[in-house]
């Protein structure tokens, strides 16, 4: 069963903190309560919104159309042997639980994924990653459900077209899928993931290397730099991190010597767009109640009170001014609505 809300503030459902209202908004905790939502909704024509956690959405106006949260749960074993084993989630269930939920039990894969905000179904809309890992490396399949059709539809791992912040559910499927299921290989033969320099420098603290502790090391880190949506409303990263030519990167190299870059293949290298936002003069400033994190120049911050659209107006003057001052585009990973 589902009850369909009117005129909702949303700010209690995005990270940000945006107060703007929803039309109407709806939350199913089943495939067959979304089919029933999608077949008798008054409005048919009306848009429509998937949100999970709304960890990285910026609301930038009132939301005339229906947000459906699909608020699906459960862990469900599907296969399981000494090597690995195969778990079923619904797209409702919290992302980090459920990655401490796998801690607990020893599987591992996605510890290092740990304290990303937001649901098991958004996970591989944007293939999360963090020190190292990226979800791809351990979704075996996604069960969507096609909003025209109302047929499900399974995506197995190699027809997902992962990449860095990216699927075909960002780009092809965006607004036409959703998301109720994930199915995820986890490893019971562990194989530590630690090339991230950060990631085992911390790890020296403790005695010894398990999933437990790398969970924990993940967090200190996190904790130390990134602002917590509970205090500070923020989306995490605002832009990605921009991969641009080695010619490119070379040339700027000659300048900076110091800037951070990680080489990709390919003729390709990644900056990081903290360091560019922070040499660009914004870090730590502070327009009204919106500003750019302290600590973390990559992420926008609303000290309470912002609109979105002074935080997206402060967002394409960072991105001008980096374009005006290394002639490098940075894109935007917060979806805008
Ligand atoms: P939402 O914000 O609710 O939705 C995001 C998009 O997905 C929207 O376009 C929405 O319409 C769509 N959507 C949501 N659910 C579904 C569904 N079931 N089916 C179809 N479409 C859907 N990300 C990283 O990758 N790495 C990090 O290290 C990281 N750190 C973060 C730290 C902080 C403090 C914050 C606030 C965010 C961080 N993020 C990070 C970003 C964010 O946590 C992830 O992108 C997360 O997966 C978003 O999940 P959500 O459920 O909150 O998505
Ligand atoms: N840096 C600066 N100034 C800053 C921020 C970063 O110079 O203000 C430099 C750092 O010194 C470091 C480099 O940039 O040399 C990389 O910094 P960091 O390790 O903090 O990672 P990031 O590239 O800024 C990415 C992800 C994060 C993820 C971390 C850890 C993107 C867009 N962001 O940040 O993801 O948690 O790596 O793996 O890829 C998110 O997507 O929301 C997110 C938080």
């Amino acid at each position: 069963m589902f009850e369909i809300k009117e005129n909702i503030s949303l700010k209690n459902y995005n990270t940000f903190r945006i107060d703007v209202k929803s039309r109407f908004f709806v939350e199913c905790t089943s495939s067959k309560d979304i089919v029933d939502f999608l077949k008798t909704r008054k409005s048919p024509n009306l848009p429509l919104l998937v949100l999970g956690g709304g960890s990285n959405v910026l609301f930038t106006q009132d939301f005339d159309g229906y947000i459906l949260r699909p608020s699906i749960k459960g862990i469900e074993i599907i296969n399981e042997s000494d090597v690995d084993i195969t778990v079923r989630v619904g797209a409702g269930e919290d992302w980090d639980e459920f990655v401490a939920y796998c801690v607990e039990r020893n599987w591992g894969g996605i510890e290092n994924l740990s304290l990303i905000p937001g649901n098991v179904g958004t996970c591989p809309i944007q293939n999360i990653g963090a020190y190292g890992v990226e979800v791809k490396d351990v979704i075996s399949e996604v069960e969507t459900l096609n909003l025209s059709t109302l047929k499900s539809v399974n995506y197995k791992n190699n027809e997902c077209e992962f990449a860095y912040r990216d699927s075909i559910f960002k780009q092809k499927l965006k607004g036409t899928h959703i998301i109720t299921h994930v199915t995820f290989k986890l490893q019971k033969q562990l194989v530590f993931k630690l090339d991230y320099g950060k990631l085992k420098d911390e790890l020296k603290r403790f005695d010894k290397v398990n999933l437990t502790n790398i969970r924990q090391a993940v967090i200190d880190i996190r904790d130390s730099k990134l602002p917590k949506p509970e205090e500070i409303g923020n989306a995490g990263s605002f832009f990605k991190n921009p991969v641009i030519e080695k010619p490119k990167a070379i040339e700027l190299l000659s300048q900076y010597e110091n800037m951070p870059s990680y080489d990709q293949g390919m003729g390709k290298v990644k900056i990081p767009a903290g360091w560019l936002i922070e040499k660009a003069g914004w870090k730590g400033r502070r327009i009204g109640s919106t500003g750019v994190h302290e600590n973390q120049a990559l992420v926008l911050v609303n000290y309470g009170g912002s609109s979105g659209s002074e935080i997206y107006k402060l967002a394409t003057e960072i991105q001008k001014s980096v374009k005006n001052m290394f002639d490098i585009d940075i894109a935007m990973e917060v979806n805008i609505v």
